[in-house]
């Protein structure tokens, strides 16, 4: 048995991409050995935004068979998704009546998706974008998981868990104390730091983060990419014309050129310096086929086992079913806590 608990997980939004391997599943693997592990396939935040129903269902087998194909153990780690374990909705309701608006209305993601402050456009979007964060928290407090391996993205979401932790655990602390509660009811959760975390920018421009959500396929490589079309966007990844230089330090102000060496150093897992020491005073004409064909040795045998996974949904069902119930015989207790002191 491990001291830390660990959860996190990837919403059935759009095709996985590098960002999400390099920046999320890759560095899952390696935790199951050390933590007790809960991947989630987040599909009750996915529809914060619009998903086609089909496509939803398909997306969710296909993360669920990413983390597998990429190393996760169905024995080692809890692989489910969200919405078979119908605690998540019932902790994050409670939580929606625990959190304040204000701290809702603060979260850069939310104001960026709805524009501005309360939101210019909050005729467009669903009062569930809005209320993400609360539904996060109960994804991690369900489980009263520790440790959370979250990007920079969602820093800010994660410091909200915590802020709900410490308000539940204040605004009930007398009912907690008369159940038998010694202190706190839920830990507050601490972000994982699983060493430097590559974030994946666009190959279009390298200001914008890769995204699921990015509107042009050239700039976005997908896990389920063919060789040939993963050879095509590398090669029609925006650069400058400049050479590569011979250390980190001469990438500055590089924004397009640090990223691919990026991407190559956390592939291979190197240091930049390491593959500057390699490409340094080369051209793109060197680099870009090195980066193309290091990418399809990484990428390709991932999304063979990907495809044998997904085409075979008896067999996931059986996988995600055995994760929803693995999930439930921690959640059920938790909750049962939860209503008492709530006073349901
Ligand atoms: P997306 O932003 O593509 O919709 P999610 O919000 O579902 O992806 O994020 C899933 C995980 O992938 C998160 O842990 C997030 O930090 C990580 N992630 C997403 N995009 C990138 C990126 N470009 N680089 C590194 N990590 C990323
Ligand atoms: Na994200």
């Amino acid at each position: 048995t491990f001291t830390q608990r660990v959860f996190s997980g990837i919403k059935p939004s759009g095709d996985l991409h590098l960002g999400n391997y390099l920046g999320a599943i890759r560095r899952f693997v390696p935790l199951q050995d050390t933590h007790e592990t809960l991947y989630c396939v987040v599909d009750m935040h996915a529809i914060t935004v619009w998903q086609d129903p089909v496509d939803l269902k398909r997306w969710t087998y296909e993360i669920a068979a990413a983390y597998i194909a990429a190393g996760l153990d169905p024995r080692k780690s809890i692989i489910f998704n969200q919405s078979q374990v119908v605690e998540h909705a019932e902790l994050g309701w409670i939580f929606n009546c625990v959190a304040r608006v204000g701290w809702m209305s603060r979260m850069t993601q939310f104001k960026d998706k709805a524009g501005g402050e309360g939101g210019e456009n909050s005729e467009q979007v669903s009062l569930g974008l809005y209320a993400y964060p609360s539904l996060m928290a109960a994804d991690i407090l369900l489980y009263k998981a520790t440790a959370v391996p979250v990007g920079d993205d969602q820093k800010q979401h994660l410091e909200l868990t915590r802020d709900i932790a410490k308000k539940f655990n204040h605004d009930y602390k007398k009912q907690i104390k008369a159940l038998g509660g010694k202190g706190d009811f839920f830990p507050v959760p601490e972000t994982l730091a699983t060493g430097p975390a590559m974030r994946v920018k666009s190959l279009k421009d390298g200001s914008k983060k890769m995204s699921k959500s990015d509107a042009s396929d050239m700039s976005t490589i997908y896990m389920m990419d063919d060789a040939d079309l993963i050879a095509k966007k590398i090669k029609r990844a925006t650069t400058d014309a400049d050479a590569l230089p011979s250390e980190a330090a001469g990438l500055a102000g590089r924004a397009e050129a640090e990223n691919l060496v990026g991407i190559y150093a956390s592939l291979s897992n190197r240091s930049v310096d390491d593959v500057l020491g390699e490409f340094g005073g080369q051209g793109w004409g060197v680099f870009k086929p090195a980066l193309a064909d290091l990418s399809v040795a990484v990428l390709a045998p991932i999304a063979d086992e990907m495809k044998r996974l997904v085409s075979d949904r008896g067999e996931m069902d059986n996988i995600l079913r055995d994760g929803a119930a693995r999930a439930r015989t921690i959640a059920e207790p938790v909750m049962a806590g939860v209503r008492d002191i709530v006073g349901f």
